[in-house]
């Protein structure tokens, strides 16, 4: 011990500030749990008003749209058996095999222990889960749909896939951490309707459930401390998903992706495209958007959808275009003639020579909002490594846009976008090289 720290020890501030510690370890550890068990209003068992047929059905349709057997099936691996690593700053976490295998899957546990892991994040054995498990918005699901969840991923073929130990480094694998993050982000849910919330329309409280919920948007477009917890009251703030270099806009600033319409979000949502006939120009979902309408949204029931749409509105302030019409409105800055040049002869065969798109086909890059957000990753992303929007039911066969890696280097992706963000009234800040080299680099190695 130093001079310094010896003499703050006998003054007693320095064994305060460690007794301190130890004490909020202790509460994190023990009291906080109990705590929120209590808290939290005891919900009773499952549901008698409906069928077991119909339960199962409802519990097929909620696993679909909450997007469970993305993250819990490996690459051609069996549906539900999990092993597929999610991401996160301090290691990668398995998915779990949620299967009815007694000895691997979830086969012994009880509609008790299932509730308590997506309604507390505890396994059966009461340890505690990693939040890469989003459970900090599944604990809004009901009670009575976590009972539907169960029983039709008890109905599911069992697979012996065993459950892999999770990567994290020390000290984020322990369970005092987790309890230590537990205890500064995570909040079970109560059962009845905040107080925000109670004065909505039924159908937007439906929505707001959803969204919230099984939907888990905030685990993607909510800004993180540095723990990596959601900050409260940004759950919607927009943010760079861990790990990669994909961006999740916010759904609050309709200059970024929120709610224009109620039409609008409910097309993207249930088809990946708002449509090329939309007034505010095409929206494409891609990347890991794309997945979740590919595997999730597209197979909302219109009312659901409706619903959401209608609370995403909510999000958002009233008269919102302005902002957007007005940077519009600016004078063309210069162009750079090599970048057009490029533009030309790699772009404007799909996108026009004005940026106009082609409707049917290509989306606008004129007055696209995908294209102008502050941060470009996505349009970096787009042209680097191509895409497609996701082929629903509502957009069977979507247009393709072909990867530019290969073609154009990092100072020509830089310099096509920068003519893209600066042309046809787009006002948007120039893309330099060392930003698409950062962005494919993190891209390559996901
Ligand atoms: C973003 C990825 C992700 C999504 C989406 C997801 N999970 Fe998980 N889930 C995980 C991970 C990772 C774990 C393992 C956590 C751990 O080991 O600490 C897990 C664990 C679980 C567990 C605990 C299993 C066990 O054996 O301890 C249950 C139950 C579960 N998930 C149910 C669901 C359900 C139901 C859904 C859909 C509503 C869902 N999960 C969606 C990533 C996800
Ligand atoms: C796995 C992460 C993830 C989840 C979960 C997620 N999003 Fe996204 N979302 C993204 C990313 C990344 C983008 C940017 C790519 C794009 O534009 O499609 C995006 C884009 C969007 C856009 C703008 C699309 C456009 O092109 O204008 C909307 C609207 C949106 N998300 C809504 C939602 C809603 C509503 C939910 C919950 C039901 C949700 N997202 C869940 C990652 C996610
Ligand atoms: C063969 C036709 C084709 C060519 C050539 C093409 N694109 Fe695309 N582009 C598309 C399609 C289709 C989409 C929508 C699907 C998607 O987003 O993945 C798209 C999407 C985009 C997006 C994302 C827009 C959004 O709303 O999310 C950007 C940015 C973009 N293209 C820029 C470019 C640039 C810059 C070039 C030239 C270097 C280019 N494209 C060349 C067809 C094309």
């Amino acid at each position: 011990m130093t001079a310094v720290s010896a003499k703050l020890w006998k003054s007693g501030a320095l064994r305060a500030a460690v007794l301190g510690l130890v004490a909020a370890l202790v509460w994190a550890m023990w009291g906080a749990d109990a705590w929120h068990e209590r808290a939290v209003t005891r919900v009773p068992t499952g549901i008698t008003a409906i069928t077991p047929q119909a339960q199962l059905q409802e519990g097929a349709y909620l696993a679909r749209i909450g997007n469970c057997a993305v993250c819990h099936t490996a690459q051609g691996g069996e549906p539900y058996a999990g092993g597929r690593e999610i991401d996160t700053p301090f290691g990668a976490v398995p998915s779990s095999n949620l299967t009815p295998d007694p000895a691997h899957g979830i086969g012994q546990w009880s509609a008790d222990d299932f509730w308590r892991a997506l309604h507390f994040g505890k396994r059966r054995d009461g340890q505690r889960l990693s939040p890469a498990f989003p459970y900090t918005s599944y604990t809004h699901v009901s009670r009575a749909d976590s009972d539907a969840l169960f029983a039709y991923l008890q109905s599911l073929p069992p697979s012996r896939r065993a459950n892999m130990p999770s990567k994290l480094v020390w000290p984020f694998n322990t369970q005092a951490a987790l309890a230590v993050w537990r205890a500064l982000y995570f909040w079970p849910a109560s059962d009845a309707p905040h107080d925000s919330m109670a004065s909505l329309p039924l159908e937007t409280q439906r929505g707001a459930y959803l969204v919230q919920g099984l939907g888990h948007c905030a685990e993607c477009h909510g800004a993180r401390g540095p723990l990596g917890g959601l900050r409260g009251g940004q759950e919607f703030a927009g943010a760079v998903l861990p790990g990669t270099p994909w961006y999740a806009p916010s759904l609050v600033n309709t200059a970024e992706a929120g709610a224009v319409s109620v039409e609008h979000t409910m097309r993207l949502l249930q088809t990946g495209t708002t449509g090329l006939q939309s007034a505010n120009g095409q929206a494409v979902a891609q990347g890991p958007m794309a997945e979740v309408v590919l595997n999730g949204s597209q197979y909302l029931r219109d009312d659901d959808a409706r619903a959401m749409a209608l609370y995403l509105q909510t999000l958002v302030p009233a008269a919102p275009t302005q902002e957007r019409a007005s940077a519009q409105a600016q004078a063309p800055s210069k162009t750079d003639p090599k970048a057009a040049k490029l533009y030309e002869d790699h772009c404007a065969s799909c996108h026009g020579k004005e940026g106009q798109g082609q409707p049917g086909a290509y989306p606008a890059l004129a007055g696209n909002r995908a294209v102008l957000m502050a941060r470009p990753n996505n349009a970096v992303l787009s042209v680097q490594f191509g895409g497609f929007a996701p082929a629903t039911a509502g957009n069977p066969q979507p247009y393709g846009m072909p990867p530019f890696l290969l073609t154009l280097n990092d100072a020509e992706v830089a310099a096509v976008l920068s003519h893209v963000r600066s042309s046809w009234g787009n006002h948007a800040a120039g893309v330099t090289e060392l930003e698409v080299q950062q962005i494919r680099r993190l891209q390559a190695a996901h």
